[in-house]
């Protein structure tokens, strides 16, 4: 799995990455191809045998004690050929499935690995809709490919291999119009190709683009419904299914060209050989049984209709390989947390220093955050206030490492941040935010997400979060289901579920990012004092609107627009005057 991680998909045409994916089955492969051969053997030992019973009967003055022997030995022949199939091609089944199912584990588990190491910026400008397809959908079409791929060219390269053979022995001379046929195709599928990727590629974005929007349609569905903007969210969606729509017409449409064509060209083929083989027959110009021209002709059929075949495959190879562009696009995306080779942190004391930290996200030119120097001291709290889009959420992004200054430096205990396995330093931090994420478990999984707390540690940490009366006012108490995203809770049970998380991992470093802001005065209050232990003793960053939150902190960062405006106590900030003091000032009115 970690070969398919560091592969070069840009540099490599797809049918090499797709090559690339099996490359440790080649001889597997090999053995599944001779397993067709064994178990198709029916299909083209048949048709012999048929030539050899219709020559029999045909041939005059043959003994009839002869006669039976050899209709006996053609039964037995037939027998065991048939009969063969079952083993073999349960055989021919596990060593093809096994290298298929194993490569589309390992390409989701790949992707999935390449998508948890991606940067959060990457995250919040990618539609989850359209990754949730590449791991599904498209990993699908290249199992697909594989699946085909290994039934058709063995089923190929043995009737031209047997039809060749066997016409060669017969009738040379049409050995020539079996060669013409090959030809014919590829003229017909390169005149095609650039079309058909083409379309291909169109219809697999269109697809993306519209799973992107139905996932983001299915979140917004409250809001949607709460505002009575239904009509244009489905104006919306029913654009890109449009879109989707004449995408598809137009693969369909190319798909049914070349399907058309190639069958027309190839079975005017078979009928110009069928007369042919009569005309030469009954000119005797070709010496062979009447067997023998039903052999002949059959052996067109099967040669006309493999080909067909083949090239109805060659859609689903385009598709395929899409596919494997549309996947190489994630699995070769650059833009990854860069934590390998870096050293790892054992021991976070909690001292940030912003060094003339400047930060603005990608794609948007005005700075979020303008030379922020500030040092934060171990076991210190510090809240930043300021106006909406004023670059608090950025701090806190900073500090967890989401994001990394554009200029400047932000030293973790006096070391470059830029230069420490972010993954190691997570270890010793807590995030609480305004929007608290649950999955689909129990309140205790939840809560002990990524820990493993004693009973003790989790009744503790859910007394101090003040979630007891909730856990007690539930039939099944801690072990009560939320539903994705707790859709059974309130913010504020959410909130406090987020608290408790904070206080069992005991970190060294907690950020707060308006982790108070959907509780009511009164549960706020009641949880001031959990959140009171769980800021003792650690570097704290809290982001808050509401100020009474706040008054407490060791220093208070007035924030406005990227830059720091006033820094200070309480107390020093309003003597300033300033900012603090004007919205302090509305705040206390506002109660
Ligand atoms: N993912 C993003 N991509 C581009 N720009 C962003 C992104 N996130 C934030 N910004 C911009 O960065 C600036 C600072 O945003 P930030 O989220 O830090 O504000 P904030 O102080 O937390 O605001 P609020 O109080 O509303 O949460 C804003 O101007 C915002 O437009
Ligand atoms: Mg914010």
């Amino acid at each position: 799995m970690k070969e398919l991680l560091h592969r070069e998909y840009r540099n490599r045409r797809a049918f090499q990455n797709y090559i690339g994916f099996y490359s440790e089955y080649k001889w597997r492969f090999v053995l599944v191809w001779l397993m067709y051969v064994v178990k198709a053997a029916p299909v083209f030992v048949l048709p012999v045998l048929t030539a050899e019973v219709i020559n029999m009967i045909t041939e005059p003055g043959l003994e009839p004690q002869l006669f039976t022997r050899r209709l006996y030995e053609i039964l037995g022949i037939g027998f065991v050929v048939v009969v063969q199939n079952i083993p073999s091609h349960m055989l021919y089944v596990w060593l093809m499935s096994v290298p298929c199912r194993t490569v589309e584990r390992d390409l989701r588990s790949a992707l999935c690995t390449r998508l948890q190491h991606l940067s959060i910026p990457y995250h919040t400008t990618t539609k989850m809709g359209s990754l949730q397809n590449k791991v599904t959908r498209d990993v699908e079409s290249i199992e697909n490919m594989t699946r085909m791929l290994l039934d058709t060219v063995p089923h190929l390269l043995c009737s031209l291999v047997v039809a060749f053979a066997v016409t060669l022995y017969k009738a040379p001379l049409f050995v020539i119009f079996y060669i013409a046929v090959v030809p014919l195709a590829v003229i017909l599928f390169v005149s095609i190709r650039d079309r058909m990727v083409r379309y291909n590629r169109d219809f697999r974005q269109s697809i993306e683009e519209m799973s992107g929007r139905v996932t983001e349609m299915l979140r917004l569905i409250p809001i949607t419904r709460a505002h009575h903007v239904e009509d244009l969210e489905l104006d919306n969606v029913n654009r890109r299914l449009d879109r989707i729509r004449t995408a598809g017409l137009q693969v369909d449409y190319i798909n049914s060209i070349f399907a058309s064509v190639n069958w027309v060209l190839l079975m005017l083929f078979n009928l110009a050989t069928l007369v042919l083989i009569a005309f030469l027959y009954k000119k005797q110009i070709l010496k062979i049984g009447v067997g023998d021209v039903g052999l002949l002709a059959g052996y067109f059929g099967t040669i006309t209709t493999t080909v067909l075949a083949a090239m109805n495959c060659l859609p689903a190879i385009t598709k395929g390989l899409e596919s494997v562009k549309s996947i190489g696009e994630v699995l070769e995306c650059p833009d990854i947390e860069l934590n390998a080779d870096k050293p790892m942190v054992t021991e976070v004391k909690g001292d940030f220093l912003f060094d003339h930290v400047s930060f603005s996200y990608p794609g948007n030119q005005k700075h979020a955050l303008e030379d922020i120097c500030l040092h934060v001291r171990e076991g210190e709290t510090v809240a930043f206030v300021g106006a909406s889009g004023a670059g608090k959420s950025t701090i806190a992004h900073l500090v967890i490492g989401f994001v990394r200054p554009s200029s400047g430096r932000l030293l973790l205990d006096g070391v470059d941040m830029n230069t420490i396995d972010l993954r190691s330093y997570r270890k010793f931090i807590s995030v609480v935010t305004q929007e608290t994420l649950l999955f689909d478990g129990t309140i205790r999984d939840n809560i002990c997400y990524g820990v493993n707390p004693t009973e003790f540690e989790l009744m503790d940490a859910v007394r101090s979060a003040d979630l007891l009366d909730l856990v007690e006012s539930l039939p099944e108490g801690l072990s009560t289901r939320v539903r994705e995203n707790g859709a059974r809770l309130s913010g504020g049970q959410k909130q406090r579920i987020a608290i408790a998380r904070a206080l069992l991992r005991d970190p060294r470093v907690l950020i707060l990012d308006e982790a108070t802001s959907a509780l009511d005065v009164e549960s706020e209050s009641q949880i001031k004092t959990a959140l009171d232990r769980l800021i003792k003793g650690r570097t704290t960053f809290i982001v808050a609107h509401r100020l009474s939150t706040i008054r407490d902190a060791d220093r208070i960062v007035v924030m406005n627009r990227g830059r720091i405006a006033e820094i200070g106590t309480h107390q020093e900030l309003l003597a300033m005057n300033g900012i603090y003091a004007d919205m302090n000032r509305k705040f206390t009115a506002a109660q």
